[in-house]
């Protein structure tokens, strides 16, 4: 199954998309983690991908088409793939129709987590994320057992650097942007799906699971 997952900053993209691949063993393809890796690591496309992240920007497009070619050719993809936060603008939907011809694939669904933006805000300032695992908690709507601890591996979890209220701002006001073209390019298409994010974490995944014609 060939999967795109949209939705604002902090709609549930991450959340939801842990539970699909391991649902559907697919592999999870994250532009922002693939980022937020490299910067880790100390990479020229860390150091080039931070400058844009820290102020709440999209990384250029040629920049990030790059990494999103570079994996889909690896051949876990062969059995399918989801797409986190990419594509975000029409030129990478566009690099992405290319790729899509080379590897003579298709998608099958373009999943749009649909949450009300004045909720965002309180979302991603009350995230947290282990360092060790990359799981995500929510302080209030999914809290860890024991308090600022993983439960999968007991690492001390920290605050997404772009998730203080300022860049919170400016993240939601480039994406609100970039999302309605978007949404038009896929529904034309007929690809896409939208589900209603304002709703708890199990419930959406029922939704999303049900549109991909499970039944969890
Ligand atoms: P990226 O990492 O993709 O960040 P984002 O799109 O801003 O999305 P988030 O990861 O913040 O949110 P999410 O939707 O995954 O929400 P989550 O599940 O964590 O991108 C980061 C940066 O990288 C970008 O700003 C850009 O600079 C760059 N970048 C990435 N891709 C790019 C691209 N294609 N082109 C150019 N630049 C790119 O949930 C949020 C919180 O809410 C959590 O605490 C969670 O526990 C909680 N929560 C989740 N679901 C619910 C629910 N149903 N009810 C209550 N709380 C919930
Ligand atoms: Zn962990």
């Amino acid at each position: 199954m060939n999967l795109i997952l949209m939705g604002l900053p902090g709609a549930g993209k991450g959340t939801q998309a842990e539970k699909i691949v391991e649902k559907y063993d697919i592999p999870h393809i994250s532009t922002g983690d693939m980022f937020r890796l490299a910067i880790k690591e100390g990479t020229e496309l860390g150091k080039e991908a931070k400058a844009f992240m820290d102020k709440g920007e999209l990384v250029p497009d040629e920049v990030t088409i790059g990494i999103v070619r570079e994996r889909l050719s690896k051949p876990d993809c062969n059995k399918g793939f989801l797409l986190d936060g990419f594509p975000r603008t029409i030129a990478q939907a566009e690099a992405l129709e290319n790729l899509l011809n080379d590897m003579d694939a298709s998608l099958d669904h373009v999943l749009h987590i649909d949450v009300p933006t004045d909720q965002l805000v309180e979302r991603l300032t009350g995230r947290r994320i282990c360092p060790t695992c990359g799981a995500t908690y929510h302080v209030i709507y999914n809290p860890p057992k024991e308090e600022g601890v993983c439960d999968k591996d007991g690492s001390e979890l920290i605050q997404r650097e772009d998730d203080q209220p300022a860049t919170v701002r400016k993240r939601l006001e480039v994406n609100v942007e970039q999302t309605q073209p978007m949404l038009d390019f896929y529904k034309e298409k007929g690809y896409l799906v939208s589900i209603d994010g304002d709703q708890d974490i199990d419930q959406v995944f029922k939704d999303l699971d049900e549109k991909l014609g499970g039944s969890s």
